[in-house]
């Protein structure tokens, strides 16, 4: 279980989040909404170890992980994909997958990322930054599912991506869930994050104005009276369809 407590974060002068609460429970799914601005993105960044917070903690399973390094955290099971990818453009898809793998299982690394997206199985010698946007969406993807993470952090992981992919890529969400992971779900694809969240956060104004189950969140007026975003359900429609 990873838990922020009265998390303080920003840039410079600029204080982005005010206190902030948060909760992501063992095998959990959290969706975390808000509007552009709202701190998501940072907050996530306060998660991983990439932005230390000014005041505020940061627990996994009871312990205080606060000020770690990234890679510490990352030791730990914290995995990150952060906002536009995160891949080693002029490395192969092999290296990018091995560069995160367990010492001493990098074979079974290899065929766990070739098992969840075929497609990286057949392109293991491909510079990762020749594959298109929605394969290199999915190497970011594996690059976290290699090391059996505790916790996942993902940022906006379907932005721009064709339907079928975003498909692909919730089928695999909810595989790492399945198998264990707690997963921190920043989405653009509101209704679909809300369909595979147990809990959701709202952040607004750098706090949390709201916390409860998807189902509390029905109706459109409440919805964007919390988020400040209109919901696209005619794009989310047409593409579970
Ligand atoms: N490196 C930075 N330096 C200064 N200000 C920043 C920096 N990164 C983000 N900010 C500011 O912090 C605020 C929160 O940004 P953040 O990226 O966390 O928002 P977000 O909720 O992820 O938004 P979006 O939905 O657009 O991704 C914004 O006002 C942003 O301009
Ligand atoms: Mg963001």
């Amino acid at each position: 279980m990873l838990e922020l407590r009265q998390v303080v974060a920003g840039y410079g002068d600029t204080t982005v989040l005010r206190g902030v609460d948060l909760l992501v429970p063992q095998g959990s799914v959290v969706a975390l909404l808000g509007p552009n601005g709202a701190g998501k993105t940072t907050l996530l960044r306060v998660a991983s170890g990439l932005l230390p917070q000014r005041s505020g903690a940061l627990l996994l399973d009871g312990e205080d992980i606060t000020g770690l390094p990234p890679h510490k955290l990352a030791e730990r099971g914290i995995c990150h994909v952060p906002e536009g990818r995160g891949v080693f453009g002029s490395l192969t898809v092999r290296d990018n997958l091995l560069l995160q793998a367990p010492p001493g299982k990098e074979d079974e690394s290899l065929e766990r990322a070739a098992a969840v997206f075929p497609k990286l199985g057949e392109r293991l010698d491909q510079l990762a930054g020749t594959m298109s946007g929605g394969e290199q969406q999915m190497l970011a993807l594996t690059r976290s599912y290699v090391q059996s993470p505790k916790v996942v952090l993902l940022d906006e992981v379907s932005m721009g991506l064709a339907p079928k992919i975003v498909d692909e890529i919730f089928d695999f969400l909810a595989t790492l869930a399945a198998e264990g992971a707690s997963l921190l779900l920043v989405e653009q694809y509101v209704t679909r994050a809300l369909a595979v969240a147990d809990y959701v956060y709202v952040l607004g104004k750098g706090e949390v104005s709201f916390v409860g189950e998807p189902s509390e969140l029905d109706g459109d007026d409440v919805f964007r009276a919390y988020t400040g975003i209109s919901d696209d359900t005619s794009q989310d429609k047409e593409l579970t369809s």
